[in-house]
């Protein structure tokens, strides 16, 4: 499966915060946000992950993340010049999928929960058709809707209802067999002038073949859109992280724990960034693992 991260957009509702700096590289806690998609990626083991980005902002991606080598990951950069909508990402990434499956994460979407990888892991695998993920919110007319009969198959998808049929959004993380790109090139622009996930996903469903897999109440499905949920998001990760001691989304650990890289590798990244808690972190995980593997 081939991985694509969308980090386009102008982030407006966070101005002045983004006159200068692309949304998906301010920080959620401790780390720029796109760590936190890439995260999701790495642990449906994905390894070949595109890019995508206006052309300001492309270059800050690739100084941030660059080859991804030593994260034991394929990365590649793409341009998105205008806002074309979020389906645009398949016509730009049609050579990075080639003939493979795809899965496109939003740059700006933070999941995490219980079993969270065991879900993405179990859901990568084989995909026919496409995989969305739906979450209960208090507010669904903000988000695409989706509703599942009993054996979770979708049977009815609006874009932003007024009067939605349920309270499932779905969530910026998609799951699709090769045909997308196919679909994507084939479906026509809405009404404000952007290809729509939704419309590719509604091919989907009017085929039978969309699966929606509840993400549930006990895992989280963070915004990131205005100041206030901005900070939200920040609380939510900071108090988590300082009570259990770990970090969320720290990709050189997804790495080290994935086997993307050794332990040697993982310290080698921490020693980088030593000068921070985070770069603490990640030596002091590789030095757990490190002693792991020499007992045995
Ligand atoms: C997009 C999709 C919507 C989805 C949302 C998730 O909306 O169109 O279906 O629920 O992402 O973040 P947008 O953020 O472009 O308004």
């Amino acid at each position: 499966m081939k991985g694509i991260i969308l980090a386009g957009g102008t982030g407006s509702r966070l101005y002045p915060i983004t006159l200068a700096v692309s949304k998906q590289l301010i920080p959620v806690g401790d780390k720029p946000m796109i760590y936190y998609p890439l995260s999701v990626l790495m642990l449906a083991d994905v390894r070949e992950i595109l890019i995508i980005a206006t052309p300001t902002d492309l270059p800050q991606f690739r100084r941030l993340l660059g080859d991804g080598s030593q994260l034991g990951l394929q990365l590649s950069y793409a341009e998105q010049a205008r806002p074309g909508g979020l389906a645009e990402a398949f016509i730009i990434g049609a050579d990075h999928i080639g003939d493979d499956s795809a899965a496109l994460v939003l740059g700006d979407n933070i999941f995490h929960g219980h079993r969270f990888s065991d879900v993405l892991a179990e859901n990568a695998r084989d995909v026919e058709g496409c995989v969305l993920f739906g979450y209960p919110v208090h507010d669904p007319q903000r988000y695409g809707v989706g509703e599942a009969d009993e054996r979770g198959r979708l049977i009815s998808l609006e874009e932003k209802p007024a009067r939605p049929r349920s309270n499932r959004a779905i969530t910026g993380l998609y799951f699709y067999d090769n045909d997308v790109v196919n679909i994507a090139k084939n479906i026509d622009p809405s009404p404000r002038g952007e290809l729509e996930i939704t419309d590719v996903n509604r091919v989907y469903l009017r085929r039978g073949q969309a699966k929606l897999v509840d993400l549930g109440r006990g895992s989280a499905w963070l915004d990131t859109g205005t100041p206030e949920s901005l900070q939200q998001a920040t609380q939510y990760v900071s108090t988590l992280e300082k009570r259990q001691g770990i970090r969320i989304a720290c990709v050189e650990e997804v790495a080290l724990r994935m086997g993307f890289i050794d332990a040697g590798a993982c310290a080698a990244l921490g020693v980088e960034l030593a000068a921070s808690e985070y770069g603490q972190y990640v030596m002091a995980i590789a030095e757990e693992v490190k002693g792991t593997a020499v007992r045995g």
